[in-house]
């Protein structure tokens, strides 16, 4: 990747397919995998589904068409692009906190994003050499244990993905990522399609099928013990669920934001983003439907939080056949679509170094390892990896998307938008940039004020 200063002069992706691919890369993964799962679990099962839904809905995807905007309108790194645009508009330098604030949720979310993927290659390593194969339900969750309370287990994995992580980010993300993610989505897809069909075949489909769907708001929101009414909007369920929507869009830190500063000028934003999400989307939720029939059928719990895909998946694959092929092979590819995240983790924060005369390989080596410091720390505190999670997901994220959504919807010139987005029906794009404006940070913030008692 070059760091000219010249905008005509900057790397663009061959085709708006490759930008899918890039983004969809970075909207997939752990967060459709290992958590979409865990937290609907935790919370419920369908009520939470259909909260979670109307937050990608209603907010994701109008945000990220406004990140992606920015993006290829700044063209470049989002700190600068940022600069560029807020004074093109003639606003206030300061709208720059944002790509600032962008790059250190990236770092906070890649240390403990790295040792959950970390647990996928020790799994990798795991299922290759037949540790699940006709093991029974109790041993593989007394395994899962065993792991997260060795540290030095833990160490090793976390180190070699966050060097996979720096090696990649190193090379230049332009010409590696878009091969690469090409061909290892769609062996994703389609290997959760088969587990989907294993788990209809060997599991308790319906009670997974009715965990996923029923809405059943009760559920979602415990009524208080003091007998006081319960209510959607006092309870962390929805805070939580629109935090995911942030975090499985790869939203409001400045991601897509640089992906999009690559993206070609000829690809239509609105019909891209609708891709990207719809695919993001439809694998969570085929996640979900593969991971819960087995939790029903073997009598586990649907809230026993981090550690569910790692307890119920390699239950299927003791008994499956091929097991050991299959279950190497999946959490192989859980740790490609985390790789093909995290380094859009870093990737914002690189740049914008590249940028100021850094090479690249020193950026990445200063960020991971400062990455890396932070992933030893969760690996030994539990409640430093919560902090991680929760500040970035339900705090950093949908705050940095508020402000992106405040900024295109009320500040950045309208011609510059229309410019970008071509959006040939006056409707769509009035539909567009009014959600964006009133709904999506009304959203936001009245989740934020109910969720946090402000009322
Ligand atoms: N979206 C990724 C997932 O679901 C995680 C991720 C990658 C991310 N880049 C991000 C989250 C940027 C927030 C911001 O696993």
């Amino acid at each position: 990747m070059n760091n000219n200063n010249n905008s005509n002069d900057y790397v663009h992706w061959s085709s708006r397919w490759t930008f899918i691919m890039a983004a969809t890369g970075s909207a997939v993964g752990l967060g459709n995998i290992w958590k979409f799962p865990y937290i609907t679990g935790e919370y419920g099962g369908g009520a939470f589904v259909l909260v979670y839904l109307a937050c990608i809905l209603l907010i994701g995807v109008p945000v990220m068409i406004a990140e992606v905007l920015l993006g290829r309108a700044g063209r470049t790194d989002p700190i600068d692009s940022m600069l560029i645009l807020a004074k093109e508009s003639n606003r206030s330098p300061l709208w720059a906190i944002i790509g600032v604030f962008g790059v250190c949720a990236g770092l906070m979310i890649l240390m403990f994003y790295s040792v959950v993927a970390g647990w996928a290659l020790d799994y990798v390593i795991q299922s290759g050499m037949g540790r699940f194969i006709g093991a029974d339900a109790s041993t593989i969750s007394d395994n899962f244990t065993q792991l997260t309370s060795n540290n030095n287990r833990q160490l090793i994995s976390h180190s070699a993905f966050i060097l996979l992580t720096g090696g990649v980010v190193a090379a230049g993300v332009t010409t590696g990522i878009g091969n690469g993610v090409r061909i290892l989505m769609p062996l994703l897809l389609a290997l959760l399609l088969v587990l989907v069909g294993y788990s209809m075949a060997a599991g308790d489909f319906f009670a997974g099928l009715h965990f996923m769907f029923d809405t059943d708001f009760d559920k979602l929101c415990p009524k208080p013990v003091d007998g006081t009414a319960a209510s959607l909007f006092t309870c962390d369920a929805v805070l939580v669920a629109m935090g995911h929507a942030f975090f499985t869009l790869s939203l409001g830190m400045g991601a897509i934001l640089a992906y999009g500063s690559y993206m070609p000028k000829n690809a239509n934003i609105g019909k891209t983003v609708l891709t990207v999400a719809a695919l993001d989307t439809l694998i969570a939720l085929l996640a979900g439907l593969a991971i819960f029939p087995l939790v029903f059928a073997y009598g586990l719990e649907p809230g026993s939080g981090p550690g569910l895909l790692f307890v119920t998946l390699p239950i299927a694959f003791s008994q499956m056949p091929a097991g050991l092929l299959m279950g190497s092979l999946f959490f192989m590819l859980i740790v490609v679509a985390a790789l093909s995240s995290s380094i859009s983790l870093i990737e914002p924060g690189v740049a914008w170094l590249e940028k100021k005369g850094i090479k690249r390989i020193w950026g990445t080596t200063g960020l991971v390892g400062i990455s890396w410091i932070g992933g030893c720390m969760s690996i030994r505190s539990a409640d430093v990896f919560n902090f991680l999670d929760n500040t970035t997901a339900k705090f950093m994220l949908p705050l940095g998307g508020l402000f992106i959504a405040i900024f295109v919807g009320w500040f950045m010139s309208q011609s510059r938008i229309i410019e970008e987005l071509e959006i040939q029906s006056p409707r769509i794009y009035q539909g567009w940039l009014w959600t964006l404006r009133i709904i999506s940070p009304l959203g936001i913030i009245a989740v934020f004020a109910n969720s946090l008692e402000w009322f």
